[in-house]
């Protein structure tokens, strides 16, 4: 595993398990106890993901030490009211006393009371770090403004197709970690793996596709969680600490970018109204 070392001075693996869509009980705590298995270390979840008693469940019974794990969990934004209730809620249902990472999950409602009630919790100990997650730099320079904190951690979606390199720019300046969300395009990109430019570097190295994907992210110094529940994609999704792509070839897949988010763009204002809608 590698780790990046975040704006507070804490270390932070620099791959772990996404678990949106991870809702069956049984097998999203069977998945999480086999990935602790194979090396994960870092689990991302959110009030929202309404799985986080089941991956309690799993730090209940893994042998793993819990300063060895490094738990991340996002406040729905119909909690920002609610901030801190919310967030000893998901410690309790979580199983755990401390949190390693808290992010606002959407720009959206009240975040500025929300962000508060998180200082509040980060200078009690509660949780090691504090951060955002779909902000555009735009938000990010807001909130960094106007408030104590600098959030450690910037999550936005990230993957070839859309690679946030003018974002990155932006929280490299502004000492925000980069986490990249939906690594793979949720599925939603599939075609872009048969990329004979892709095929040959991942032939080259005997590595997948999407494990020269994941690579290319991890070199680029991005925090990585993609989603899987089946144990063969567990262990190829973390097999990419073995080699190392070459300027050229992280080159070429840079020019792969086309700049167009497919999951969260929070600048759509017909994504920030739908959210009226959700649960
Ligand atoms: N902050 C946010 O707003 C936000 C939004 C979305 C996601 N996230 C976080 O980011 C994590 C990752 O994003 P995501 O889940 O949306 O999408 P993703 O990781 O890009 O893609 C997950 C999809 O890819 C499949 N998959 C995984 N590994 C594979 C492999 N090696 N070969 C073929 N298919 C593979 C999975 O299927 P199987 O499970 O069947 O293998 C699943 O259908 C989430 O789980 C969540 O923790 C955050």
């Amino acid at each position: 595993m590698e780790y990046v070392k975040l704006n507070n001075g804490v270390k932070m693996p620099q791959l772990g398990l996404g678990t949106f869509q991870s809702n069956d009980a049984a097998l999203c705590e069977q998945t999480i106890l086999e990935a602790l298995k194979v090396g994960y270390r870092l689990i991302d979840t959110a009030q929202g993901y309404g799985n986080e008693k089941y991956i309690g469940n799993a730090l209940a019974r893994t042998d793993v030490p819990r300063e060895e794990l490094f738990i991340v969990t996002k406040v729905w934004f119909r909690n920002h009211e609610d901030c801190r209730r919310s967030i000893l809620q998901s410690m309790a249902d979580l199983r755990v006393d401390y949190l390693d990472l808290v992010l606002i999950h959407w720009p959206f409602g009240d975040t500025y009371r929300a962000w508060r009630d998180m200082e509040a919790l980060y200078a009690e100990g509660k949780i090691r770090a504090i951060g955002v997650s779909n902000y555009n730099a735009d938000r990010l320079i807001d909130l960094i403004q106007y408030n104590k904190v600098v959030p450690a951690v910037n999550q936005i979606e990230t993957n070839l197709q859309s690679q946030q390199q003018e974002n990155r720019e932006w929280m490299e300046k502004l000492g925000v970690q980069h986490m990249g969300y939906g690594p793979f395009g949720q599925g939603r990109i599939n075609d872009i793996y048969d990329d004979p430019a892709l095929t040959a570097i991942a032939a080259k190295y005997d590595k997948t596709s999407r494990q020269v994907v994941l690579r290319f992210m991890l070199q680029m110094g991005v925090v990585l969680i993609p989603k899987t529940v089946n144990p063969a994609r567990l262990r190829e999704n973390i097999d990419i600490f073995d080699f190392e792509l070459t300027p050229t070839e992280m080159q070429t897949l840079s020019r792969m970018d086309k700049s167009q988010p497919l999951i969260g763009n929070p600048q759509n204002p017909a994504l920030v109204e739908s959210s009226a809608k959700w649960g």
